[in-house]
């Protein structure tokens, strides 16, 4: 038997004003479609914004449904429609932020593993790296110079 470790790396942000100019951008257009968020059911808006190597911005929030499955997360909104929109451009950086109705989340909140997963076949798709900025609603900004630092030991096309 033998052992392996995988250490996966962030930056971390203590506030908006410390991030570079363009990520203060994008973040605040990720804050302001946050509010387009439809979470009737868990009341828990996540809005999010992506810079394509076109310059296009394309946005995203959380989308619920009665049949809680059927909705889709902001990033996966996001970064499908950027996908549908700009088939040949690369996604360079993603800027992500999560607030409650109910309560303020001041913790980066990280994307899900399905978001995780569907932003990996882009990164692979473009064979560049994502950058990720992601926040809570207040509080500090966790960065992954890559998808694959929140993604470790994932699955893609090379096992089919
Ligand atoms: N949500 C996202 O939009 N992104 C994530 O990565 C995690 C969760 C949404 C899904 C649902 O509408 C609400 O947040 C609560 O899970």
């Amino acid at each position: 038997m033998k052992e392996i470790s995988i250490t996966t790396q962030f930056k971390v942000f203590d506030s908006t004003q410390d991030l570079p100019i363009d990520i203060q951008d994008l973040m605040t257009q990720a804050i302001e479609v946050r509010k387009n968020a439809y979470a009737p059911y868990s009341k828990f808006r996540v809005g999010v914004a992506i810079i394509l190597d076109n310059g296009k911005v394309v946005l995203g929030s959380n989308q619920e449904n009665a049949a809680y499955p059927s909705g889709l997360c902001a990033e996966r909104v996001a970064i499908f429609y950027a996908g549908a929109m700009y088939p040949d451009a690369k996604v360079l950086k993603m800027a992500i932020t999560a607030a409650s109705d109910t309560n303020q989340t001041t913790a980066p909140i990280p994307p899900c593993g399905s978001c995780r997963q569907s932003i990996a076949e882009y990164e692979i798709k473009q064979e560049t790296p994502i950058e990720i900025y992601f926040m809570g609603e207040i509080g500090s900004i966790y960065k992954s110079e890559s998808l694959k630092n929140l993604l470790p030991f994932m699955f893609d096309k090379k096992f089919l």
